[in-house]
């Protein structure tokens, strides 16, 4: 880079400004439990206030309340992301609670392993409606939010290795995720001049409750053939861990604008 361009920079901030959230609020879809849960706790650790939703108003209360036990600004919040107007009411109560949104996670999600032939309309519109259309509408109200406060944010939503290639059984949420792709792709080319960054992370298989159920429709002889295709296009011959992801949605949960 030359000379002219650099100084067309300001220094980036330091690696500890990085780790702070101080005085940013995070709303989080599906935060009771698995890849959600450890995404609160990384950012609430890194001092954000964060509204966690869930469908499951139990572990999602338990969950902040263990924050909570630690010293951290966790709400609970039940919510079903696919219900019509959700979006904008968990961001409303969001905004009520602390005040602004600057970082919104959507995670929440569902892959009921379902053979192709098997699969019927109710299950296919779930699925979209979980994890295609909530994310939509979710992003686009914490944009709306984002952009009346002025000063950017950041949107993260989960997708999956299945947006890239498929596993097998799960034809409607390969189709989701990819969708989540290419919507993560096209919000980021909107929302950019507004200073809102838009991310995916597309996780490989983790371990989590819904993991663990997720193949409960399958014989024992299809829940095999997944776990060998997983294991076996792993290069460290393992599922992941939760908080693998998490770090990977904290480093990328900060916008800095070059001045
Ligand atoms: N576990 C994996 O191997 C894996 C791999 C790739 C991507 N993902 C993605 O990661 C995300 C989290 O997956 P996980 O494995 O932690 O799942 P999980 O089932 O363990 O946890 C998901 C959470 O979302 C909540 N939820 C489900 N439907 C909801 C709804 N309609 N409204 C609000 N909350 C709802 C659940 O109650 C639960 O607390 C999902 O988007 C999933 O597709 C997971």
């Amino acid at each position: 880079m030359s000379e002219t361009k650099h100084t067309q920079f300001s220094a980036p901030p330091p690696l500890a400004a990085l780790l702070n959230l101080h005085g940013k609020t995070a709303l989080v879809t599906g935060g009771a439990q698995g890849i959600g849960a450890a995404i609160v706790d990384r950012l609430a650790e890194a001092g954000a206030r964060v509204m966690l939703t869930d469908l499951d108003a139990t572990h999602a209360a338990v969950w902040a309340d263990h924050q909570r036990a630690l010293g951290r600004d966790v709400t609970a919040m039940q919510s079903d992301v696919s219900t019509k107007g959700e979006a904008t009411r968990v961001v409303a109560a969001t905004v009520a609670q602390y005040g602004g949104l600057d970082i919104l996670v959507n995670n929440a999600g569902i892959f009921p392993f379902s053979p192709m032939l098997d699969t019927d309309e109710a299950l296919w519109d779930r699925v979209m409606a979980v994890n295609e259309r909530a994310t939509f509408f979710h992003a686009q109200a914490a944009a709306r939010q984002m952009s009346a406060q002025g000063h950017g944010g950041v949107i993260v939503n989960v997708s999956s290795i299945d947006a890239l290639h498929p596993t097998g059984n799960l034809v409607h949420y390969d189709t989701s995720k990819g969708g989540v792709g290419m919507m993560t792709r096209s919000m980021a080319l909107e929302l950019g001049h507004l200073a809102i960054r838009v991310n995916a992370v597309a996780p490989g298989s983790v371990q989590t409750p819904g993991a663990a159920s997720a193949m409960t429709g399958l014989s024992a002889e299809q829940m095999a053939a997944v776990g060998t295709a997983f294991n076996a296009r792993v290069p460290l011959g393992r599922a992941g861990h939760v908080d693998e992801i998490a770090r990977v949605v904290l480093s990328s949960r900060r916008t800095w604008r070059p001045t």
